[in-house]
């Protein structure tokens, strides 16, 4: 595990923006996982104006996003679609064949997972896939609990995690989707490369305990210390604790 701790969020978001700008550069057809939330905007800011700058060409880049809220369209404006449409899709000017995503709207789940891991394993899989930690230690919607599931799958979201997503669905949390679909953390772990972003104060506890802490289903962050090839991008305030 490379563990990187940076002075600053802004400094976080600078060399993760770097390293999958340079992972780009490398290899044009990069098949790149992606996270929503609020931890990564930074780094988005950052590849946009790295995009602008011809610091990268994205016209061969393969993307899958970890999850999607259920019961919603992708044009609802809390859908995780349209957060990566006006992050990263748009501004990169990447293709509908580009972009991979869970439909939320799908009206058999089973099926629409199933298709989403044999589109995964026609891409190649992931070259590299970035992923957040919520405070509860979750990682994509796999949410702690007594079992967890390998596979992309059907997730019902807990209370913590709906109250952290209401910004985007006006700050009302009972707006927020009961439930979701999500990559499994078998899926994650299949990427021949990890990189977690944590930012803050509150996530340290969770950072912590998933890096130091007995791999266990009641935190599933902590399977990442299962994987090879994991690298860290923290700040001082979300590795205060390690
Ligand atoms: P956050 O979410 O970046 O908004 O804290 C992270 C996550 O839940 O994975």
């Amino acid at each position: 595990m490379k563990i990187q701790v940076f002075d600053s969020s802004h400094d976080v978001a600078e060399a993760l923006a770097d390293r999958v700008a340079c992972a780009i550069r490398q290899q044009p057809a990069l098949v790149l996982g992606l996270p929503t939330g609020r931890t990564p905007i930074r780094t988005y800011e950052r590849l946009r104006r790295m995009h602008a700058d011809l610091q990268f060409d994205a016209t061969r880049l393969t993307t899958f996003n970890l999850d999607e809220f259920a019961g919603i369209d992708r044009s609802h404006p809390g859908s995780f679609r349209a957060f990566m449409e006006a992050q990263l899709f748009a501004p990169l000017r990447l293709r509908p064949d580009q972009i991979h995503f869970l439909d939320g709207m799908a009206a058999d789940a089973d099926a629409e997972c199933a298709r989403y891991e044999a589109a995964i394993e026609a891409a190649g899989g992931i070259d590299l896939q970035i992923v957040g930690i919520g405070a509860n230690g979750h990682i994509g919607f796999n949410e702690p609990a007594d079992t967890l599931q390998a596979r992309t799958h059907r997730v019902t979201l807990a209370d913590s995690t709906r109250r952290d997503n209401a910004g985007l669905f006006g700050g009302d949390a009972a707006q927020v989707p009961r439930e979701a679909l999500s990559m499994g953390m078998g899926t994650i772990l299949k990427a021949r490369a990890l990189a977690l972003i944590a930012t803050g104060e509150r996530k340290a506890p969770c950072i912590e305990q998933a890096m130091r802490g007995p791999v266990t289903t009641r935190l599933p962050a902590s399977f990442l210390q299962l994987h090879p090839n994991v690298e860290l991008y923290l700040d001082r305030a979300a590795a205060s604790r390690l």
